[in-house]
């Protein structure tokens, strides 16, 4: 089946959406897409009902999905993505678009080493495609975003095959030959990344092994993961997306006015409203995950509490540093300890966002309810990281993510090197096995670029030698400011194949800003 047929057969049942009701109250202003609002690109769009008082929900924490089957070297597991009522605000429901219904999906746990088998099956309207963030993956499990699972539609075709496109359902290998760390997963349908994720499309995937156990880090109930997100809301409480009619062929997923990033105005902890968690006066691990389309965050815990930072997006890193704020860009993740142990039963520490403005300030609080027995010190050497060097450099590449170079449907897009994605051209065939130094410059706004299959280590930023605070270990995303570069070691290892780069601010991905490399 042609990307064409798939994407008609996405628009069919499309519910509730037509053109007419997703433009309306939106104003075309192609010209907003330089704006940089609360310190994002992108543009807000405001919630049509009340928005609830803050600190009254309690935080979710998602489900551990239990593998269907586990034999001697792999763990395998079912999903089914399709829509599910979730109640997020209070007295209305939410439809989501979710993996098992859920926003956000349940969280795979696996084991470095034992491979672990996800069989997705689409109940979707529309097509989709599975990428493990941060997984070293075979590009053909990659979720590359012409790899399409195309919806069931009544009945299960799982063996229909053409191309890379799949009816119904597939299974997605990945061989965990990586070290512990916090991935997540979530949809990268081309064009539509953007609106579906924003329904929901995004889970947890976290990978344990024997160095991180020998560290006794807080585990069980106190290693939390935190997946934050904003969203707008509509009248009747679903979600606010200023999208195109999937049904319009070669249209892209967000509206000419919201290319610069869709910002919601109500910020959501793992799918609640400002939650709250109850905690006890000991050390709690969290995984804090930024899964919002164009948001970036400045976190700070109030009354001088600080963040113990034990792994970067990739797992942990050499040492502990503590920050008393972290940057964190759109699909960063800081694996922290928060160390609530000075506290007394009844005190509540707030998490707040030193980017945002009124409620979008706000993002959770904790509140201290018990006392309790605590683990050991944080140990103050964690893993031994290995270092690139300049020096294990075999080729040198420049990229330069702009708004600019191409046009569609009356609108600039954004590029990397001037040119718009597309699925036939390759930018980059870096050698497999090798390390090479990448520079990427940002230009109109800031940019988090992410790459598939190769992690790196940041070299340098703005000219500075240094990778900076929140740059330390192995990444698969760096934040960019508007102007600003990044030097980049990167390790191409693993697998050979196609995969892609892109900016990580969902709109400017599906509006082009991405491109093609094939390790050789
Ligand atoms: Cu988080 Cu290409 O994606
Ligand atoms: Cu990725
Ligand atoms: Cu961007």
């Amino acid at each position: 089946m042609s990307r064409r047929t798939a994407l008609k057969a996405g628009g069919l049942t499309v519910a509730g959406l037509t053109l007419s009701n997703l433009f309306a109250g939106c104003t075309i202003d192609s010209g907003g897409s330089n704006n940089s609002i609360e310190g994002s690109a992108g543009r807000l769009l405001k919630s049509r009902l009340t928005l609830p008082a803050a600190f009254r929900a309690r935080l979710p924490v998602p489900p551990v999905l239990e593998p269907v089957s586990v034999d001697g070297t792999a763990d395998h597991y079912e999903i089914t993505q399709k829509a599910g009522l979730a109640s997020i605000l209070p007295g209305v429901l939410t439809e989501v678009w979710g993996y098992d219904g859920l926003f956000p999906g349940p969280t795979i746990v696996s084991r470095r080493g034992r491979r672990t088998i996800v069989t997705h099956r689409n109940e979707l309207p529309v097509p989709v495609s599975v990428h493990l963030h941060g997984g070293r993956t075979a590009a053909e499990h990659d979720g590359y975003p012409t790899d399409l699972i195309l919806p069931v539609v009544g009945g299960d075709r799982h063996s229909h095959h053409e191309g890379a496109t799949t009816a119904g359902s597939r299974d997605y290998i990945y061989q965990m030959n990586q070290p512990a760390a916090t991935l997540w997963y979530h949809d990268h349908r081309m064009d539509f990344t953007g609106p579906q994720v924003y329904r929901g499309l995004a889970g947890f995937h976290l990978i344990h092994d024997d160095v991180e156990d020998a560290l006794g880090l807080p585990s069980g109930d106190r290693d939390i993961p935190l997946m934050i997100t904003d969203r707008a809301f509509a009248a009747d409480g679903s979600f606010l997306y200023p999208s195109v009619d999937p049904s319009l062929e070669g249209t892209p997923g967000v509206t000419a006015d919201y290319m610069s990033g869709v910002l919601g105005d109500c910020l959501l902890v793992n799918g609640a409203p400002w939650p709250v968690l109850e905690v006890a006066a000991v050390k709690y691990r969290f995984r804090i995950l930024n899964a919002s389309n164009a948001r970036r965050y400045r976190l700070r815990l109030d009354g001088g509490q600080h963040f113990i930072q034990v792994g970067s997006d990739l797992g942990l890193i050499a040492r502990p540093i503590e920050h008393e704020e972290i940057d964190i860009a759109q699909a960063e993740r800081f694996d922290v300890i928060v160390d609530f142990s000075g506290h007394e039963v009844g005190d509540e520490i707030t998490m707040i966002n030193e980017r945002g403005a009124g409620r979008t300030a706000d993002i959770m609080r904790f509140i201290v309810t018990r006392r309790g027995t605590d683990t050991g010190a944080v140990p103050n050497r964690l893993v031994d990281l290995e270092t690139l060097s300049p020096d294990d450099v075999s080729v040198e590449r420049e990229f330069v993510f702009a708004r600019g170079g191409a046009r569609a449907h009356g609108m600039t897009l954004w590029t990397v090197n001037g040119k718009p994605f597309s699925p036939d051209t390759l930018i980059a065939e870096p050698r497999l096995g090798t390390t090479e130094k990448w520079t990427i410059r940002a230009a109109n706004v800031e940019h988090p670029f992410h790459i598939h299959l190769a992690p790196f280590q940041v070299l340098g930023r703005n000219g500075n030698d240094d990778p900076g605070r929140y740059n330390h270990g192995w990444k698969d995303t760096v934040n960019l400011d508007n102007g600003g570069r990044a030097e980049l070691l990167i390790r191409f290892d693993g697998y050979r194949g196609r995969y892609v780069f892109h900016c990580h601010n969902l709109e400017h991905e599906d509006m082009m800003m991405m491109a093609n490399f094939e390790v050789v």
